[in-house]
């Protein structure tokens, strides 16, 4: 290892939403942060040192995009994914959600129908709601195995005048990284009925042993044309509070829309960090991330055991692809209200709740593995005393 992820770091002083945020929703700082979906490690190096020659040079006016950035960019679909992208399909966003929102208000209209698959990531819900397009939602179905698939017949049924389908790939929180064949029968469904597919693909560099991330639009020419994927730096080197994200657009009638759409907001620029930061993650980072992934595994397998052994009360299925652990805890039988008290109060410790991710989620939790083991461990323990204490 060159790397040491064992280390802890205090972000007390860090303004990080994950520790001081906390109080928003649980009432309190003082738990032990396992919710919101950025990591407890140091960001690569390579990523360090460019930023710091960044901020020696002093200077941070208004920024211009390089080859190199876009190059950067390329390179890495290409050599993570096989995915070959041409650098005009690339637009700037600083952050993922941004980018679908405008997609919506830009694509859509006033009550257009939006399909999401729940659970999911709740910004999904929520950005189509409060621009004020209609939810079609089709739930994906939990096998007895633990893992989830999509429900195509269900998708089928619904689809009929859908506009857009967003599609989480790979999946928060269940962890599923779609499989070609699951993703191409996806594509011909959206093509067939005219629907326009947004990919969210920020997960897509945390896969797993025996798994491959496929970006969607990589499936076929007609697929490619109908798809718009939203990508980031941001959750495979530490980098959200950057904001740095883009878009691969290839098809330009879309690219047009939504070139406009940023040029009337006037976010065109990335900020001077960020283009560093982003360039030197993707030209240098990659050693880092595959020893962070291997880091990352052996954090969830830990868990898994762990849980096997001291709460085998809850359910837990290994995933495929994020650091994102979804478990239930409907076997144990309790109150929600009840739960979610002891989990607090007793246990101090701050999970997501399965049920702010829509249908499906409840009696879940989501637990972020994406931090030094003993805060795994740390965080095992105190899940177990408070259901003990139930
Ligand atoms: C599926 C998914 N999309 C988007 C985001 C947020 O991305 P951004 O901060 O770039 O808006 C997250 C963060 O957890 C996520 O899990």
């Amino acid at each position: 290892m060159n790397f040491n992820f064992d280390k802890i770091i205090d972000r007390s002083n860090n303004f990080s939403a994950k520790w001081s945020e906390m109080n928003k929703i649980f009432g309190t700082n003082t738990l032990l942060p396992m919710w919101v979906a950025d990591m407890d490690f140091l960001t690569a190096p390579c990523i360090m040192d460019a930023l710091k020659d960044r901020l020696e040079q002093g200077i941070f006016g208004y920024t211009t995009r390089p080859y190199s950035y876009n190059e950067s960019i390329v390179n890495w679909l290409d050599n993570r994914f096989s995915w070959k992208i041409k650098q005009e399909w690339l637009m700037f966003s600083p952050a993922v959600i941004t980018s679908i929102s405008l997609l919506i208000q830009n694509l859509t209209q006033k009550n257009d129908k939006i399909m999401i698959q729940e659970p999911v990531y709740s910004p999904f819900h929520s950005i189509v709601e409060s621009n004020e397009r209609d939810l079609v939602i089709s739930p994906l179905v939990k096998l007895d195995d633990g893992s989830y698939v999509m429900d195509y017949e269900d998708i089928e049924a619904k689809i009929k005048d859908v506009k857009i389908f967003i599609l989480c790939n790979p999946h928060n929180p269940v962890g599923r990284v779609w499989t070609r064949e699951e993703l191409t029968r996806l594509g011909e469904i959206c093509l067939k009925h005219n629907v326009l597919v947004i990919s969210d693909e920020i997960h897509s560099d945390i896969i797993l042993k025996n798994h491959k991330h496929t970006p969607f639009a990589s499936i076929s020419k007609e697929i490619e044309e109908n798809t718009i994927t939203c990508m980031a730096p941001t959750k495979t080197f530490n980098l959200a509070g950057l904001q740095s994200s883009f878009l691969v657009i290839p098809n330009p009638s879309h690219y047009e829309v939504m070139d406009k759409a940023f040029s009337r907001l006037d976010i065109k620029r990335n900020n001077a960090f960020s283009l560093v930061a982003t360039e030197a993650a993707y030209n240098y980072g990659e050693d880092w991330l595959d020893e962070l992934l291997k880091y990352i595994e052996d954090n969830i397998d830990f868990a898994i055991e762990y849980i096997k052994t001291n709460i085998p009360q809850l359910k837990v299925k290994k995933p495929e692809g994020t650091y994102l652990l979804w478990v239930d805890f409907n076997n144990l039988n309790v109150d929600e209200k009840d739960l979610k008290n002891a989990l607090i109060s007793k246990g101090r410790v701050a999970l997501s709740d399965g049920s702010s991710f829509g249908i499906g989620g409840d009696g879940y939790y989501r637990i972020n593995l994406a931090c030094p083991r003993s805060m795994v461990l740390e965080c095992l323990k105190r899940i177990e005393f408070a259901i003990n204490s139930l």
